[in-house]
């Protein structure tokens, strides 16, 4: 049987931890050719050795995506490298501060850079390599948008921007046969909580975290692979994934 994405060239956001980083191995194990990009290139080469793979095969790139400079010469390498991008998976994300008037306004503007305008702004610049390709453009949001909890003012709003753009940009790409996903993880047991700056916060997820079994970075990496590996016809539009045990 053909592997569908063997030799594909595929582009992971936040690939120096969690769900970005479980992605990079699961492409890599069905024959991709990954884009591995964070600002912690420490993490992502020692990832690459971890996965004893060469350079022909990945290539690591050290990049703050909220830099327009930056995230130009990002699409530059990558496509010097792969010689095309047929997929994209924006996944670097973060969230900061608690109820918003305890809230630094530093916080909420690096929310807001990092999970919507870098997004934009990296997809603005992949958009016409995803369509000559055929490619795939994956968006990663947040379930915390269909359940909208107080503390999370800023975050929700950022992920339900991702959402909305999403879908705009499904319908933007459709005629070329390139396709656009959003993927809604429940919560999952990653480093993302460590940014958490909200004591209270922190200690009440960590609590929900084991209560509830959260999902593992693997889990959301192989519906990511799922919703990549289904024929060109298939477009899983959007997913949501929870930990069973999660009632929101
Ligand atoms: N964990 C959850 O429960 C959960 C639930 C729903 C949605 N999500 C979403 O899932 C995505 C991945 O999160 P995770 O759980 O895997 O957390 P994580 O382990 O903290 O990973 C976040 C990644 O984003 C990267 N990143 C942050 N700012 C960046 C920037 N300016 N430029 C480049 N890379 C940047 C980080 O790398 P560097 O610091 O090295 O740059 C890191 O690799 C995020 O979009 C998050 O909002 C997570």
């Amino acid at each position: 049987m053909t592997k569908p994405l063997q030799d594909k060239v595929v582009m992971v956001t936040g690939a120096s931890s969690g769900i970005g980083a479980a992605t990079i191995a699961a492409l890599l194990d069905v024959g991709a050719r990954v884009i591995a990009v964070a600002r912690r290139i420490d993490r992502l080469q020692a990832l690459q050795k971890e996965l004893g793979v060469g350079d022909d095969r990945v290539l690591p790139v050290k990049c703050d995506i909220r830099d327009e400079q930056q995230a130009q010469t990002l699409m530059n390498q990558a496509l010097e490298w792969g010689g095309s991008l047929d997929g994209l998976i924006n996944n670097a994300g973060l969230s900061r501060g608690g109820l918003l008037e305890k809230t630094q306004v530093d916080d909420l503007r690096v929310m807001l850079d990092t999970n919507i305008f870098a997004l934009a702004n990296l997809t603005r610049l992949a958009t016409p390599e995803l369509k000559k390709a055929q490619g795939t453009l994956i968006n990663i949001s947040s379930s915390v948008v269909h359940a909208l909890i107080p503390g999370s003012a800023v975050y929700s709003a950022s992920k339900a921007a991702v959402a909305a753009f999403s879908e705009v940009m499904r319908k933007e790409l459709c005629a070329s046969n390139a396709r656009v996903v959003t993927i809604y993880p429940g919560m999952v047991d990653t480093e993302f909580f460590d940014g958490i700056t909200d004591e209270k916060k922190k200690q009440s997820f960590d609590k929900l975290k084991e209560s509830i079994d959260a999902l593992q970075a693997e889990d959301i990496a192989e519906v990511i692979l799922f919703a990549l590996s289904q024929p060109g016809r298939v477009s899983l539009n959007e997913i949501v994934v929870r930990p069973t045990r999660q009632p929101i």
